[in-house]
């Protein structure tokens, strides 16, 4: 037998000795999945109950997000990204991202701050403060009015700047 026909048979015969299980680990539970499926989707599928508005979102922001992004979301250069600013920019050669400026879906945000914000201490803000913080942040992009009350119907209704301006490539 050659030397590649063996090695065929070594490893087909590896292959079907392989178990069906490995005899460890255990099925997740209805809560566990519930508990990371936590995805919302750009037409608000997903957004639980709850609801906040920028003056609420604003005094969250000074106790669990400013440290980072800074007064008003202005960002700190080269460490940790502005929050606010750049609509207009995105054309020019210097475009600025930001949430205002480039994220083409509202919801986008909610999930974003509910699944990683703040960054030390990601998924412990509940649904009310996401709210709130999402509604402070479109308010200083001047996205929704101050006294806007976001909920799981209002915010997908919001119509972010950047949100025709993603198109597809043609070949
Ligand atoms: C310890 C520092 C820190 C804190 C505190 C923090 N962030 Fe962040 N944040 C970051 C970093 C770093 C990124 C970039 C993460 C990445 O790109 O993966 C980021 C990204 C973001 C973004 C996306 C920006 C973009 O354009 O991509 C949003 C929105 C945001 N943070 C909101 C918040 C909010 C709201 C809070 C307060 C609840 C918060 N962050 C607290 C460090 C922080």
């Amino acid at each position: 037998m050659s030397k590649l026909a063996l090695l065929l048979l070594t490893a087909t015969l590896l292959h079907a000795q392989q178990p069906k299980t490995y005899g460890f680990g255990k099925p997740a539970t209805a809560d566990q999945i519930a508990a990371a499926n936590i995805t919302v989707f750009p037409d608000g599928t997903g957004l639980p109950a709850g609801s906040g508005n920028a003056a609420k979102g604003a005094k969250i922001f000074e106790v669990r997000c400013v440290l980072c992004h800074g007064n008003k979301g202005a960002g700190k250069e080269g460490r940790y990204p502005a929050l606010v600013g750049g609509q207009g920019s995105l054309g020019t050669g210097k475009p600025k991202k930001t949430v205002g400026s480039y994220w083409p879906y509202a919801t986008t945000v909610w999930d974003f701050i509910h699944r990683a914000m703040p960054f030390n201490q990601p998924g412990s803000l509940p649904p009310n403060d996401v709210y709130s913080l999402t509604a402070y942040i479109l308010f200083l992009n001047g996205i929704i009015p101050e006294n806007a009350e976001l909920n799981a119907q209002s915010l997908p209704q919001v119509k972010m700047p950047n949100r025709d301006g993603f198109v597809r490539a043609k070949h």
